[in-house]
């Protein structure tokens, strides 16, 4: 198993570094356009092995030689969020970037897995499928892992439960529009409508639709890592495993929930051939309605992008 990173930034530092500890490949390659991080970073990473305790090679280069043959490349090369600054100013200057990323990524490698961190993550996950050809069963977006785990930690913290026990679904885009589905967000598969009254349910959900901007807001330089690295690196497990997880990943819909053509987050099933099921769960009328309206804000920003990718 050999995995590429794309961007050894915060998020695909400290994914490669999380790969490599939790033996997930016996290659990790890490590429950056800027001279000397990737190579820096991946030393620095490989010189933990010894007391990290483990054997992954990890190679650092400005060249996407580095990376042939991936069997999964994360792409998270891109700009990161200022304060102010909403996830769709990101957008044509990222879709660019990703853009030349992928062409790169798939001079090297036939047939990789891509998963994709970079945002307006929706759109860049289109933008990674049109330019690579690939099966769009091979493009995977990470938001609703990452968007449901701060869910999940602010419910754990609220009740002064396990994390692991609470369960939860955020669906729709990876942005303002993101649906935390209340219905199926469970304690040791209790409903939190029985734990917690609905004044509280509500600004938890709230929270967690401005989880990202939280973090903005004290970084004031850069945005979020740990928590996206780390669901990154879960849905890469899933893959390498081939675990069949149901996990919260953005995928082509094609019908489903009433969306046409449109790359959205919804439960899919995640094994050794990346997206291997598309999950359709009961939604209620307003949730359906509200994962409707975040995929037609996605589309839109995809149809801005035609000229970019024509
Ligand atoms: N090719 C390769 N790497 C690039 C390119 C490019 N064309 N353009 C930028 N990069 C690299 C940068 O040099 C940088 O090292 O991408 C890396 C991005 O890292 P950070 O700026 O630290 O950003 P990070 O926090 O890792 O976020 C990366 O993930 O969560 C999203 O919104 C976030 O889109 C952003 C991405």
């Amino acid at each position: 198993m050999k995995i590429s990173v794309i961007g050894a930034g915060n998020v695909g530092a400290t994914a490669a570094h999380r790969l490599a500890e939790k033996q997930l490949a016996h290659e990790v390659a890490l590429i950056d356009i800027v001279e000397g991080i990737p190579q820096g970073k991946a030393l620095d990473m490989y010189e933990s092995g010894p007391v990290g305790l483990f054997d992954t090679s990890i190679h650092g280069s400005n060249d996407y030689k580095a990376s042939a043959d991936s069997d999964i490349v994360l792409i998270t090369a891109g700009l990161p969020r200022k304060p102010g600054m909403t996830r769709e100013d990101l957008l044509m200057k990222n879709a660019g970037i990703v853009k030349e990323v992928t062409d790169q990524v798939m001079k090297h490698s036939s047939n990789p897995i891509l998963v994709m961190v970079s945002n307006p993550l929706d759109v860049m996950t289109f933008v990674a499928h049109a330019t690579s050809g690939l099966a769009k069963e091979r493009v995977i977006g990470m938001a609703g892992v990452l968007d449901a785990a701060r869910f999940r930690s602010f419910i754990a913290e609220e009740l002064n439960v396990s994390m692991q026990d609470v369960n939860a679904f955020v669906l729709g885009g990876h942005g303002d529009s993101m649906v935390p589905v209340v219905k199926y967000t469970s304690v040791a598969g209790i409903p939190i409508s029985e734990l917690l009254s609905q004044e509280k349910i509500d600004a938890l959900v709230e929270r967690t639709r401005n989880g990202g901007v939280e973090i903005v807001n004290y970084l004031k330089s850069g945005s979020a890592f740990y928590a996206p690295a780390a669901s990154a690196v879960e849905m890469i497990e899933a893959i390498v495993k081939d675990r069949k997880r149901i996990l919260a990943c953005t995928t082509l819909l094609e019908g489903q929930y009433g969306i046409n053509n449109v790359f959205c987050g919804v439960p899919v099933k995640i094994g050794k051939n990346g997206v291997e099921e598309i999950l359709e769960i009961n939604l209620a009328p307003a949730e359906l309605a509200a994962l409707q309206h975040s995929a037609t804000l996605v589309q839109e920003n995809c149809k801005s992008l035609s000229t970019l990718l024509s």
